[in-house]
């Protein structure tokens, strides 16, 4: 079956890791296959959704797309672009939000944890940020979503906007109900200092993430710091549940060697943790510092990235233009 990709990553500055091993790394594998039609986006109408410096937010938009193209996407294989530049996604998502139901939405556990304590002063826009995400996949017809694990909800809450629109509006089958598409193993990259927390952008330490623009030294002194516990390397057989940090640092050199956990495992069965970080570091810097390296580099010209974003922008215009105008017909427009 010849598949429709879509995703995308926010614009907030300081990929990591999680991003990378989670997400963009699929990203590319789906665009190796010809037969693929692969649409990435930088989503940088969600972004708005906790307060953002107009400045910083367009720098952040061009490192993002750097950090696609350095990891490998194409613009000649993929359309990459960004959201706002394509008003359908946000007329989508007002449709889309007409559709869904206050009771579903107030399920998200993103939105819980992000609103904190005091959901009063969150923004309206976090709150429905799930339907921007929805309209963002629907209109593209996606088939397959490639995400990290965090983004599960979100797409069971796509598919049943998807399902309730096509039923309200008699309309079988006009938006496609897509599939998720999360890695088996490690599709939730942990933080460095609590394995219980996942990697993100918006841990107040620095320290719990390799970021993808992470220079060699600081790679090798995050490892370093990293958190592990007292009992020696674990064996093949040795159960991790109970050990989150020693099992998400595994996790990261299996996910980036492409080897499985009992491999890794055995490989350091015996061996002791700092012998293991060593190799650890030694791995991110083969695999993570030329990324980083390239990101840098792309960012020197601004304007070859603004022309892919606005080239790509074109190329999803023309997509979601037919799309939303066959919706606002259905819906009576
Ligand atoms: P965002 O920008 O938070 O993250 C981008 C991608 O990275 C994945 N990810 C992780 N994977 C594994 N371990 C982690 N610690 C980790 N942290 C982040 C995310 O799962 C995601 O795939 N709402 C989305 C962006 C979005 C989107 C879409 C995605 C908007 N519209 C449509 C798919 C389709 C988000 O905030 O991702």
């Amino acid at each position: 079956m010849n598949k429709k990709i879509f995703s995308g990553v926010q614009p907030t500055g300081n990929l990591h890791l999680g991003n990378y091993l989670g997400a963009i790394k699929n990203f590319v594998q789906l665009q190796s296959d010809k037969k693929n039609q692969c649409i990435y986006c930088v989503v940088d109408l969600h972004s708005i959704t906790v307060k953002q410096d107009p400045r910083t937010l367009k720098q952040n938009t061009r490192e993002t797309t750097a950090a696609f193209l350095a990891s490998g996407l194409d613009p000649e294989k993929s359309i990459i672009f960004n959201q706002s530049a394509v008003s359908s996604h946000a007329e989508g998502a007002w449709i889309l939000g007409c559709v869904s139901r206050m009771g579903w939405l107030s399920r998200m556990t993103q939105f819980k944890e992000k609103a904190g304590k005091d959901k009063e002063k969150a923004s309206v826009g976090l709150y429905v940020y799930p339907v921007l995400m929805a309209a963002d996949i629907l209109l593209y017809d996606a088939t397959h979503v490639p995400v990290g694990e965090d983004q599960k909800q979100h797409l069971e809450l796509c598919r049943d906007i998807a399902q309730k629109f096509n039923n309200d509006f008699n309309s079988r089958n006009f938006l496609k109900v897509p599939e998720p598409l999360i890695q088996k193993e490690f599709a939730r990259i942990m933080s460095l200092k609590n394995g219980l927390n996942k990697m993100s952008k918006s841990d107040p330490s620095d320290f719990s993430r390799i970021n993808l623009t992470d220079d060699k030294d600081l790679i090798i002194n995050k490892i370093k710091k990293a958190k592990t516990d007292t009992l020696p390397m674990p064996g093949k057989k040795d159960n991790l549940e109970k050990r989150p940090e020693v099992l998400n640092l595994l996790g990261i050199y299996s996910s980036l060697s492409n080897q499985n956990l009992d491999e890794v495992k055995s490989n350091f069965e015996g061996k002791n943790f700092s012998s293991f970080k060593e190799n650890l570091s030694e791995l991110l810097i083969d695999k993570i510092l030329p990324i980083g390296k390239k990101i840098k580099d792309l960012l020197k010209d601004e304007k070859h990235l603004d022309n892919i974003l606005k080239k790509g922008a074109e190329k999803a215009d023309n997509l979601a233009t037919k799309k939303i105008n066959e919706m606002k017909k259905l819906v009576g427009f």
